[in-house]
């Protein structure tokens, strides 16, 4: 589709566009103008038949992020289709309420980058005995970061293989598809706002701008059981999260503005990249970390509406860690630099391999590690990740001489610490412990308010150094699934792996 996105040329962009063929028609909203997919709305108990056609010039197939399906429909990236061909969709909607999505597999970086995504919104007996603000006051707020070039086509991957590797920046905010990034409100209503962070790899760091608490009452697969007031909130790529809004006493023309503020990633250090002003003003206009706004409410033209978050939301119903066959001996899935490469547990992606770490079994419930292990490029190989001077600097030449970013001297010792945000297919778990010892102080202080660990969780952001503990149930479904880094362009570049239930 050519799109208006901003003043000019029309931007070439790939569109999910749906049609209810039979139902509700209050299931599908279409965002208008946007190249954001429809907003499906399901209940718990529901059977749905999505009918997925491929009308690309490539591969592709649609994964429903945070849902649990069989592995037929959570897909595989082997499950792609080809242009022309159609892929049918067939569950019982198994989840709690809460803000899933879809998205492309297979080439998930460009094809999510080139438009396509979409909300699915699942609710439930519970959550409709609450009296949340619906329709028009049930606000679908997508967060993603673009660049245009002068004819306004959107470019990926500007710096190539630099930015492959730390993951692709734009250099502006778009909301919902827009570039106005403006949400038109009424004054005296109240809001339900559902935050997704759908950019490839961008971590937003979201307070309001008048120093307003963040009031959050639902995460990924999940209403919270009380409302939560944060200064500030961590939001990592394809996290959801529910902020309230309340709009009742703000005068007409009031204007609230969300915004990134700062903190401080330095994605390089030691040696040669000492000053780590080079890695950052390579990636982006807008450097990840820094401070802009990301959207602003307007409380446009009046009215009201009798919605009140309620102290009690979701009745809590956590695993008992204790139930946890492996609460001593998690699983552990370090996710490092290995030889040129994004690993886990040293290994990158294998289309059908399983490793024997990767095999559970249908029925257990399991506590996994996964622990962002940075990766050492020393030349000391001593495993876990560590990358020796030899695998880096190579024959990869990614970070070659020509364009005289480094060396073969000047990597050696150096840290890529990278934040990696975990996603773990077909479940939602809950995150039992993070542990932040190896986390750089500096760091750790400015951002650690802004998380919200209570709650079913699919992903979870750990900051370079950063360990977190989840704990979850296969239950239901046998078969081969992934879980991966969903900063899009790890994934692409193999930060990816099997699990297989058995
Ligand atoms: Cu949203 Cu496999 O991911
Ligand atoms: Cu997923
Ligand atoms: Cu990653």
């Amino acid at each position: 589709r050519d799109l208006s996105i901003l003043s000019g040329p029309k931007t070439k962009v790939w569109v999910y566009e749906g049609k209810l063929l039979k139902g509700n028609k209050e299931a599908l909203q279409t965002l208008e103008g946007s190249y954001l997919g429809p907003v499906i709305k399901v209940r718990k108990g529901q059977k749905v038949r999505i009918r997925f056609q491929n009308d690309l010039p490539e591969e592709s197939i649609v994964h429903w992020h945070g849902m649990h399906v069989p592995e037929r429909y959570d897909v595989h990236p082997q499950d792609v289709i080809n242009s022309g061909e159609t892929y049918i969709y067939e569950y019982e909607v198994m989840n709690r309420a809460g803000t899933y999505w879809f998205h492309p597999h297979g080439r998930t970086g460009p094809q999510v980058y080139n438009g396509l995504a979409g909300l699915l919104l699942v609710t439930d007996e519970e959550e409709q005995q609450l009296n949340l603000p619906q329709w028009e006051f049930d606000l679908p707020v997508v967060i993603q970061d673009r660049t245009f070039d002068e004819n306004n086509q959107l470019v990926y991957l500007n710096n190539g293989q630099m930015d492959r590797m730390t993951g692709f920046l734009g250099n502006r905010i778009l909301i919902n598809g827009s570039p106005e990034q403006r949400l038109n409100l009424k004054t005296g209503c109240k809001y339900r706002l559902r935050l997704l962070n759908g950019s490839n790899s961008r971590i937003y760091k979201l307070a309001w701008e008048d120093g307003s608490p963040v009031t959050v009452f639902g995460i990924d697969g999940s209403l919270l059981s009380t409302p939560k007031e944060l200064p500030y909130l961590m939001l990592g790529p394809a996290k959801r999260v529910d902020v309230w809004l309340d709009l009742t006493d703000k005068p007409e023309g009031t204007e609230l503005t969300m915004k990134n503020a700062s903190f401080p990633l330095e994605i390089m250090s030691g040696g040669m990249m000492g000053d780590g002003g080079m890695m950052q003003g390579a990636e982006s206009d807008l450097p990840q970390g820094s401070e802009y706004p990301v959207f602003t409410a307007l409380a446009n033209g009046s009215g009201s509406n009798d919605h009140t978050l309620p102290g009690q939301l979701a009745q809590p119903d956590y695993i008992d860690p204790s139930t946890a066959g492996n609460l001593n001996a998690p699983r552990q899935f370090t996710f490092a630099m290995g030889h040129m490469e994004w690993t886990i547990n040293g290994r990158t992606w294998e289309t059908t391999e399983v490793a024997d770490e990767e095999t559970v079994k249908l029925g257990s419930t399991e506590v996994w590690e996964l622990i962002n292990g940075g990766g050492m490029m020393d030349n000391n190989d001593d495993g876990g990740g560590m990358m020796d001077g030899h695998g880096m600097m190579g024959d990869g030449g990614m970070m070659g001489g020509e364009d005289g970013m480094m060396n073969n001297q000047g990597m050696m010792g150096n840290m890529m610490q990278m934040p990696h945000p975990i996603h773990i297919h077909q479940v939602q778990f809950n995150i039992i412990e993070r542990d932040v010892a190896n986390v750089d102080p500096q760091l750790w202080d400015a951002i650690k308010d802004g998380f919200v660990d209570e709650g079913w969780h699919d992903t979870v952001l750990l900051m370079p150094g950063m360990s977190a503990k989840v704990i979850m149930q296969f239950k239901d479904f046998k078969g081969l699934f992934v879980y991966h880094c969903h900063n899009l362009e790890h994934e692409d570049m193999g930060m990816m792996r099997n699990f297989k239930i058995v």
